[in-house]
């Protein structure tokens, strides 16, 4: 096998990895091991923007109040606290150095989502945040000469000697090869997983390798039944669900049932900007109690120049699909859209396998609690990006005199086997671990999922099959959760435990061979 040496390997290219990478770079030889191209990514497609608390009216301090009422409760205190503070000193920095958040007048034009009690969304190319802060960051990155880019080369295992990561094996597309990276410091930035349920927002490649690669290596998870649904996904029966950003309903728009109701006023004093756990479970109890599918997005009695200016991607792609943003009324309906829980970190990104950080939407670093702010996220790639390849250099590098792992094969016929059980477990996990769930339907999901792994062995050495395994570990990894918690609270809302208990406000922690555990909430 090609064995190449760097000190960190970052897997994954979102704004998190490409943080990480940039920051990595300050300390050593650098590897970005992605399984598509740098530039696809959750983040690429982030519409709305960075939260930050620049404004002058604003400060750290109600930018963490919003973070935490927002997470129902089980935010990490100290973690929120880190993002807020030292995320306004990442923005800060970039744009010392050259990026170019939209501005009026010579002053930051800030946008408004749900949950934020002030303006402070930066965006960029209007609602092209995450291209143009990608993109960015991506040319940053050019310039480092030791940095070096995989693409179409997916990580298939964590390498460990004696509880401690020496490496990863990976499986290269463009030649047909396993590649061993020996390295000191991974820092896993591999995305969501919202793709595995049959409507999201997310991009293809969101499906949770990272979670499955952690957990096999022994690491915590943490969280992972709160999974945050977008309520305002177009939809169009056939069609993928497109994001139409919180930020529209930031500069007014509203939300109606068929009735031509505005719904929202009478359910929470922020209303249509309410918490997005609140108004993805209104709009699903709407849908439900009108047998229809959707429900409407209007801006019509908005300032149609302006909104055509700054939502100007979405309007062109609301065009394609025949719908005119400022006229029509638009078919809406919630799509999984994010992973609040993850694997497990300390302040430092680092998990509890010694040379293993993670971040980003993979991680559970403690700052989304059971539900994400909006436009936390790309907030949290900046800091945690950081943090983890300052800690990752510390690392020192140790020998590695263990045999070649068994080589990955791949073996091209059993792509459509992995496409029928993709299938499968997506709808199972919509219908069953959707916004609203129960024990029988969880149990019932759980009962698939462990059942389909444990007809594939976890020796696989064929990647479509192993793409199978991990697929269903993860939902059964979920559904475990989500059983657990028998409470209703932020993005986890089950209709046989209504209302929030007390007795969950606690992190709930699976690990491989472990039973699961409960995690006290961090000061
Ligand atoms: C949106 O633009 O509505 C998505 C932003 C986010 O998920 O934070």
């Amino acid at each position: 096998m090609q064995i190449l040496e760097f000190d960190t390997v970052v897997i994954g290219s979102g704004l998190a990895g490409l943080s990480a990478a940039y920051h990595s770079s300050n300390f050593g030889r650098v590897a970005i091991v992605t399984k598509s191209q740098l530039d696809v990514s959750n983040s690429y497609y982030a519409q709305g923007g960075i939260a930050a608390a620049i404004a002058a009216d604003d400060s750290p301090e109600q930018h963490a109040h919003d973070t935490l009422v927002t997470g129902r409760g089980i935010c990490d205190t100290d973690a929120v606290d880190v993002l807020v503070r030292e995320g306004r000193e990442r923005v800060r920095e970039l744009i010392d150095l050259g990026m170019q958040f939209d501005k009026e007048n010579g002053n930051f034009v800030l946008g408004l989502e749900g949950g934020h009690t002030k303006r402070r969304i930066l965006h960029a190319g209007g609602d092209a945040t995450g291209k143009e802060l990608t993109c960015f960051k991506l040319q940053l990155i050019r310039q480092k000469k030791n940095v070096e880019a995989f693409e179409f080369v997916a990580a298939v295992k964590l390498l460990q000697q004696n509880n401690r990561i020496v490496g990863v094996q990976a499986y290269d597309f463009k030649t047909n090869k396993n590649v061993i990276f020996r390295t000191k410091a991974v820092i896993l930035a591999t995305g969501g997983l919202s793709r595995l349920f049959a409507r999201s927002t997310n991009p293809h490649t969101a499906t949770g390798d990272g979670i499955a690669l952690a957990y096999e290596a022994g690491a915590r998870l943490a969280d992972l039944e709160f999974i945050q649904f977008h309520p305002s996904a177009l939809y169009i029966p056939g069609k993928e669900a497109y994001l139409i950003s919180e930020a529209v309903r930031g500069e007014g728009a509203w939300l109606l049932n068929h009735k031509g109701e505005r719904f929202m006023k009478d359910i929470h004093p922020l209303a249509e900007l309410a918490p997005r756990d609140v108004v993805a479970y209104s709009i699903f109890r709407q849908i439900q109690k009108s047998g229809e599918k959707h429900i409407f997005l209007s801006l019509k009695h908005l300032d149609k120049a302006k909104i055509r200016n700054r939502f100007k991607n979405i309007d062109k792609h609301l065009r394609e699909f025949g719908y005119d943003l400022t006229e029509d009324r638009l078919p809406i309906s919630p799509a999984a859209h994010y992973m609040v829980g993850g694997v497990r970190t300390n302040l430092d990104a680092e998990t509890n396998i010694s040379g293993l950080f993670v971040c980003g939407e993979v991680a559970s670093t403690g700052v989304m609690g059971a539900n994400r702010l909006a436009s936390n996220s790309l907030l949290e790639c900046l800091v945690f990006g950081k943090r983890a390849s300052v800690k990752a250099a510390q690392l020192q590098m140790h020998d590695y005199d263990f045999v070649d792992p068994a080589p990955i094969v791949l073996d091209q016929p059993n792509e459509q086997l992995f496409l029928q059980y993709q299938n499968e477990l997506a709808e199972l996990m919509s219908k069953n671990l959707g916004i609203v769930r129960n024990r029988k339907d969880l149990e019932n999901a759980l009962n698939r999922f462990s059942a389909i792994v444990e007809d594939f062995d976890e020796d696989l050495n064929e990647y479509n099959l192993i793409k199978i395994r991990n697929t269903a570990l993860i939902c059964k990894l979920i559904a475990q959760a989500a059983l657990v918690r028998e409470e209703s609270r932020g993005g986890h809302i089950r209709e046989d435990f209504q209302k929030e208990s007390p007795d969950f406000k606690t992190h709930i922690i699976q690990q491989k061979n472990k039973n699961i555990e409960f995690e006290p909430i961090r000061k």
